[in-house]
């Protein structure tokens, strides 16, 4: 029978690209990215290039994938409790930026009055425990360190991990276009449908809020801000944005763990947060 494979194989092909010049004529044009980044097959190692926006002086767009794919360890920040290494370990399908298989877990209970109250963890035998935090760590520098999920936090969630390409065209949106389609929903549907805009804080810009686009809960509304977030909760690198670690226990580095670079880009990023097609040069170059 494996005779076959090849014959059916070219059969696929031949429909695959009847099909894809079929949506070339007829669909939108695609969105200019900022840079574009080979897939692993295409060119090994981190060599994003430019699509013609302007890289500032000293910085790459090849640097900052570095950075997205750098594997953390403790004497970078990592932990004490953390999901991966990298950014890249779960954003890398197909290309660094991407989504993945990942999924983690998400835990807490609901109180008297129906409320969901995020879990309570606890870790070193009990001595410890990490209150208040629905997300759980699936890893941890030691063993004390570790999370485990009591009985009690009995409502759970996996989450897998999104896909960040183009994220800079959803953090250009204007609050006002959200809430439009969120008001149009309802006319059009008869009010069956109405999508719910979230006001969320914008941790850089303290004070300031925006309507929520990221996270599969709209938790966030800039990049930065979701970038301080998971710096912090999957890899335990602490941050401005973020700057204390979930716990002490298995801690060997002084808060916060990210400091500015060289090209001092913390205090630089109103200035540079233009407007881009890929999010992951915010994500790294933007020391946090
Ligand atoms: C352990 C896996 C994991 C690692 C490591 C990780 N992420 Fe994520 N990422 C996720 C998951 C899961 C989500 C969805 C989170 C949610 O809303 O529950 C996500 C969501 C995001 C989003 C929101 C995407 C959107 O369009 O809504 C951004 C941006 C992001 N991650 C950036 C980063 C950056 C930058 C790093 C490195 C500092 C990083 N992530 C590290 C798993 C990971």
């Amino acid at each position: 029978m494996t005779h076959k494979w090849p014959s059916v194989g070219v059969l696929v092909a031949g429909v695959m690209a009847v099909g894809l010049a079929g949506v070339a004529q007829q669909g939108p044009t695609e969105a200019p990215a900022g840079f574009a980044t080979p897939t692993l097959a295409q060119n090994p190692g981190s060599q994003s290039i430019s699509n013609g926006i302007a890289q500032p002086p000293g910085d790459t767009y090849a640097l900052d994938q570095t950075r997205f794919e750098q594997n953390h360890d403790a004497s970078t920040g990592l932990g004490p409790v953390f999901n991966a290494r990298a950014c890249a370990d779960c954003h890398q399908n197909p290309v660094s930026g991407g989504s993945s298989q990942f999924t983690e877990i998400r835990a807490g209970h609901n109180d008297a009055n129906g409320n969901f109250v995020a879990a309570t963890v606890p870790i070193n035998d009990g001595a410890n425990s990490i209150a208040n935090r629905s997300i759980i760590n699936d890893r941890a520098l030691i063993p004390q360190a570790q999370e485990h999920i009591p009985d009690a936090e009995n409502v759970r969630a996996l989450r897998a991990a999104l896909n960040t390409l183009g994220d800079g065209f959803v953090e250009a949106i204007d609050d006002s276009t959200l809430q439009a389609i969120a008001q149009h929903q309802i006319e059009v549907s008869g009010g069956r449908i109405h999508g719910e805009a979230v006001e969320v804080p914008v941790l850089e810009s303290q004070g300031q809020s925006r309507i929520g686009r990221f996270g599969w809960k709209d938790q966030h509304s800039s990049l930065l801000s979701f970038i301080g977030d998971a710096y912090l909760n999957e890899m335990g690198v602490t941050n401005r944005l973020r700057p204390k670690d979930v716990t002490t226990v298995g801690k060997i580095t002084t808060d916060p763990e990210d400091t500015p670079d060289n090209l001092g880009l913390a205090t630089s990023i109103t200035s540079r947060s233009s407007f881009e097609g890929r999010r992951f040069r915010r994500a790294t170059r933007f020391s946090l």
